[in-house]
């Protein structure tokens, strides 16, 4: 993935500059970062994790809360000491903001932040050489906010360097459902499916690369869809069917993908979830609140009950499911009783992990005029009484893995010697003391304990454990 120490092979080493890259929000701006680092080896940067000397620092943003925003800012506070230091010693420091809030604010970063000397939204990264030419020779400000999706898609299928055993795939970007509360669909434009040809090419080489697991990323990745492979009979292909295609590639044992959205939850993936083994089973479904009332004002295009009818579903197709979701409280009109019903989703749900947020205002979108606004003491109240009870099914979820074995796939050295680290088919985070002969396999291991965030193991035979 990154490589501090390594130069790029043909080039002196004083041709060797420096790239800082500091990633913000989701595993799409993580998949983004990897690849921008590789397009920009080739001009012979180098990652490094010091922002203090670096040639080119990319803070890859996200947009999503006013939290996530307000903190690029302050960051580049502190990046405008760095590269006065710099540029006193005769140095030179060139700062880009990429990411989300690159396309939601534009020209104005520049406006705010004066030393910002590029600003680029997430669909024009395959440009990145040509504009660090530009911003060198033109020693001006150089914005790029285009949506040029599937030349991006087509630019960064190329190779990938990867360190470890697991990697995040993007098959799709975007977003067409417009829920009142969320900036995405302005950030990285409509939906839109990368071809099945791009992503098995990029699957293989990982696999080639000796890859075990692929994460598959898309803004609603269950909307994906594509004409199938040349040769193949049948019609357009949904998520189901990719995902069975790549698990025939050798060596890809593991499958799993992110986002999906409860309105584009198909049977075909439903059945695929109950039938193939690679796929994972875990499934992040994000329901938001549990009171219909808000769902509408949300802009879901779903019921509370056509939800728990499909985890049902889906709990019918893959009985050991575990199941993840995003929750907001206090969206515009939330009341007592709409909050009571988000409550009570997540009993009859139950989940093995979750995410959930205090409603943030954002600029543009439809939530941040709506009426009966919820005051930000409530918000709080309302957010520590749905975490204290997500904390406690996960905490829940994971104690009832004790005493089984799971197949873990481990993927590094833990933090005491003798351990490794690995995951669970549920996401979850495993260490046992193992030897690191053993990193990159998929060994079966019992789970003797839980701590907070993770569970510990042992080897069910002594003769690996040595
Ligand atoms: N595409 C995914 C989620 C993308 S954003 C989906 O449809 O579920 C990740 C999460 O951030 C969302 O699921 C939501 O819970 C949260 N989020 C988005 N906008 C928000 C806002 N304005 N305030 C608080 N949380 C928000
Ligand atoms: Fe945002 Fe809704 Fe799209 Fe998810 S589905 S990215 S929450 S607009
Ligand atoms: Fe944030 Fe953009 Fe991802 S707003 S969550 S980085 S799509």
């Amino acid at each position: 993935m990154k490589s501090e120490t390594e130069t790029t092979s043909g080039q002196a080493s004083e041709q060797t500059k420096k790239l800082f890259i500091k990633t913000y929000g989701c595993q799409m701006n993580v998949y983004d970062s990897e690849r921008m680092a590789g397009l920009l080896k080739p001009l012979g940067y180098t990652q490094t994790a010091e922002p203090e000397d670096a040639d080119l620092v990319i803070l890859n943003t996200c947009h999503i809360r006013e939290k996530a925003a307000e903190k690029v800012y302050s960051d580049l506070g502190r990046i405008k000491k760095n590269k006065e230091r710099k540029e006193q010693s005769g140095g030179e420091m060139k700062v880009a903001v990429a990411g989300c809030v690159a396309q939601a604010e534009g020209a104005e970063i520049t406006a705010r932040a004066p030393i910002v000397d590029m600003v680029f939204g997430p669909q024009t990264y395959h440009r990145l050489p040509e504009m660090i030419a530009r911003a060198s020779r033109e020693n001006g400000d150089v914005l790029e906010t285009d949506f040029a999706v599937e030349e991006k898609f087509d630019t960064l299928s190329t190779d990938r360097e990867i360190e470890g055993y697991s990697a995040f795939v993007t098959i799709q970007e975007g977003c067409d459902k417009f829920c009142t509360f969320c900036v995405v669909p302005y950030t990285r434009g409509e939906e839109v499916s990368r071809p099945v040809d791009a992503i098995t090419a990029e699957v293989r080489m990982l696999a080639a690369n000796g890859l075990r697991e692929v994460t598959l990323l898309g803004q609603n990745v269950n909307a994906w869809h594509s004409a199938p492979p040349a040769g193949t009979a049948g019609d357009g292909w949904g998520l189901g069917e990719l995902v069975r295609h790549l698990a025939r590639i050798d060596g890809i044992e593991r499958i799993r993908f992110t986002t999906s959205h409860p309105r584009d939850m198909d049977h075909g993936l439903m059945a695929a979830l109950g039938e193939e083994p690679k796929l994972m089973p875990y499934l992040h479904l994000p329901v938001q609140a549990g009171s219909d009332k808000i769902l509408k004002a949300m802009n879901r295009g779903h019921t509370a009950d056509h939800y728990v009818r499909q985890i049902e579903e889906i709990r019918k197709a893959r009985p050991d499911i575990a199941i993840s979701g995003d929750f907001i409280v206090g969206f515009p009109g939330e009341g007592d009783d709409d909050f009571e019903a988000t409550m009570q989703i997540v009993e009859a749900v139950g989940y093995a992990s979750a995410f959930s947020f205090k409603y943030s205002r954002r600029p543009g979108t439809p939530g941040a005029s709506m009426a009966k606004q919820v005051a930000e003491p409530l918000k709080t109240e309302r957010l520590a009484r749905l975490q204290a009870l997500l904390e406690q099914q996960k905490q829940d979820f994971n104690k009832a893995q004790v005493g089984k074995v799971l197949p873990v796939l481990l993927e590094k050295k833990g933090r005491n010697p003798g351990q490794l680290v690995g995951r669970s088919p549920y996401l979850q985070a495993v260490h046992a003391d193992l030897p690191e002969r053993l990193l990159g396999q998929i060994v079966d291991l019992r789970i003797v304990d839980t701590l907070s965030n993770s569970l510990s193991a042992q080897a069910l035979d002594d003769r690996i454990s040595t």
